[in-house]
């Protein structure tokens, strides 16, 4: 089965949004197999984000990022990497759906919420880099039969 990362960003923690991104993803049908709330390192923050190393907005970025507690989150299914990037919406929140958790918690660029990973590549790069193996968890859901035929 696939596995993304997602990460409620410091804003998203102070807004109370938490609750309502896990519950999207759970009703979804996606199984949580990991969770923490962190204030992320600068080290782990710029590694995270390394691809973005150089751009204007990296700085930023990373020092928004540090800046107060996040939660990660393991969620596991079918096509999990690519229907959490569908249900998180455009990186530019104006530019995102309706119906998309930055369609409709955020508004601008620097404050939209949510990260998730943008291909299975990234996302076990991104896991191993946030969890430790003991941290993630393999478990059967009792739903597994009415999620899948
Ligand atoms: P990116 O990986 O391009 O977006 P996404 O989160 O949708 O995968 O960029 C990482 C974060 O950097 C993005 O969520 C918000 C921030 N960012 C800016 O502040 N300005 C920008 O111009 C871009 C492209 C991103
Ligand atoms: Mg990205």
């Amino acid at each position: 089965m696939d596995r993304t990362l997602l990460i409620v960003k410091p804003d998203g923690v102070q807004r109370n949004l938490v609750g309502e991104i896990l519950s999207r993803w759970e009703k979804r049908g996606f199984k949580l197999v990991a969770l923490k709330l962190v204030v992320p390192s600068k080290e782990l923050a710029e590694q995270h984000y390394g691809e973005h190393k150089g751009k204007p907005f990296y700085d930023k970025l990373v020092s928004f990022i540090t800046s107060g507690p996040a939660v990660f989150i393991v969620f596991e299914g079918k096509g999990v990497v690519e229907t959490s990037r569908k249900m998180i919406g455009a990186t530019n929140p104006l530019n995102s759906e309706p119906g998309t958790v930055r369609g409709d918690l955020a508004v601008d660029m620097g404050r939209n919420v949510i990260h998730g990973s943008d291909s299975k590549d990234s996302a076990a790069r991104e896991i191993k880099l946030w969890f430790g193996d003991n941290e993630v968890f393999s478990w059967t859901s009792h739903s597994q039969a009415d999620l899948y035929e």
